[in-house]
């Protein structure tokens, strides 16, 4: 019934988007291509032959759309390049090809990468992965680009270890440890508050920024308050009331974990910047509540939420209703490098979720949402 490749479904989702956001469209799907490579010839009625977590049904890529106060939306891919025969050791090949082949082509700066890389690529990858790609497109400008390392790609218990040896050989142990003593519960580091991404921008302006995550489990609202404390002027109230907005109550979030990332410059001794990821989908029954929160709050912060509307029907033709997790993150950025509200968008490339039931005895308290478990069968991510 479906011929359709992956490029196939991806690309015509990146035009639409791409024109949302006024980038050029043939060089972004040119990268995507890139991207891909062989797998994004696979029919899409083939099961994907690698489990990537960029997204829950195995999608190797994500969109997302960030709305700035200051200038246009800025469009963005996640991604993870996949061997011919994917595996950590193939993946890792497929991914230093990308990045070489860009690298050459944009004169990517690639002296952060190079400092750190051994650091995080063992032909062994534990967990989920080893590098993933960020390719930033917005009007009038080449792409950006950026790379994610794996914390966790030595296990979970070096994940502490590894990531204070980048940062001190980029010359950021202080801001490191400033992140330690807020961010972190006590002894929770590597349990309940994993450090779960390690991004650099791969160019050398004086924006250029390291950025760490942290995923806490079981967190509630008050806990990412303190642990966005780490960074100068954040209004913890503000960051609050975004957790309930989008995630339907002051939490505990017990299903999929919130997340903080922080953004590093060798400037300052602590982090200057906080962004918090609300993984909404698991808070929420469909996407069309998903998107009434998102409008909800883009509104708040000044935002025409016709551009949430219109990235929806850029990236699927379904009702919001029939299905949970297209919109899968809403994150709030605060300080640097640039404030604003992020939207997330599953591709859906190999399957849509059931929406999980809203109905409820009319007499009946609503249910609480955050106990509802996550959709199907995937583990937590
Ligand atoms: N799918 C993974 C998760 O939800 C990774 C991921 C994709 C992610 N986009 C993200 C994590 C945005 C945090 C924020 O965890």
């Amino acid at each position: 019934m479906c011929s359709l490749s992956l490029f196939g479904h991806l690309s015509n989702q990146l035009e639409r988007l791409c024109e949302l956001v006024g980038a050029d469209s043939a060089p972004a799907v040119g990268l995507l291509d890139n991207l891909l490579g062989p797998v994004g010839s696979r029919p899409l009625s083939e099961r994907p032959d690698w489990p990537s977590n960029v997204a829950d049904d195995n999608t190797p890529v994500e969109f997302s759309i960030a709305f700035n106060a200051d200038g246009h939306p800025i469009l963005r891919i996640l991604g993870e390049a996949l061997g011919p025969q994917p595996s950590a050791a193939t993946n890792l090949s497929a991914a230093r090809r990308f990045l070489d082949t860009q690298a050459d082509h944009f004169d990517l700066s690639m002296y952060r990468f190079n400092l750190v890389q051994d650091l995080f690529t063992t032909e062994n990858v534990r967990g989920e992965f080893g590098i993933w790609h960020s390719i930033v497109l917005q009007k009038g400008r080449q792409p950006d680009f950026k790379v994610y390392f794996n914390p966790e790609a030595r296990g979970v218990d070096r994940s502490p270890d590894l990531v204070a040896e980048a940062l001190r050989r980029l010359g950021l142990a202080r801001s490191y440890q400033t992140m330690l003593d807020h961010g972190v519960r006590p002894g929770e580091l590597a349990r309940r508050d994993r450090l779960t991404f390690f991004a650099l921008d791969l160019h050398d302006r004086a924006q250029a920024r390291v950025k760490l995550y942290l995923s806490h489990h079981g967190a509630e609202a008050q806990h990412v308050v303190r642990a966005a404390s780490a960074v100068d002027g954040i209004d913890g109230a503000e960051l609050a009331e975004f957790c309930q907005a989008v995630g339907g109550g002051p939490g505990p979030f017990d299903d999929r974990p919130l997340v903080g990332s922080y953004t590093f410059t060798e400037e300052a001794d602590r982090p200057v910047g906080y962004s918090l990821y609300v993984p909404i989908r698991s808070y929420v029954h469909d996407d069309e509540e998903a998107r009434d929160r998102v409008a909800a709050v883009l509104e708040r912060y000044g935002f025409d939420s016709t551009g949430l509307d219109r990235a929806v029907s850029a990236v699927t033709r379904r009702r919001l209703r029939a299905g949970v997790g297209l919109i899968a993150h809403a994150s709030l950025r605060l300080g640097l490098p640039r404030p604003g509200v992020t939207v997330y968008f599953s591709a859906e490339a190999y399957r849509t979720y059931p929406p999980r039931p809203r109905l409820v005895p009319a007499s009946a308290p609503p249910p609480a949402i955050q106990r509802i478990g996550r959709p199907a069968d995937r583990s937590a991510a």
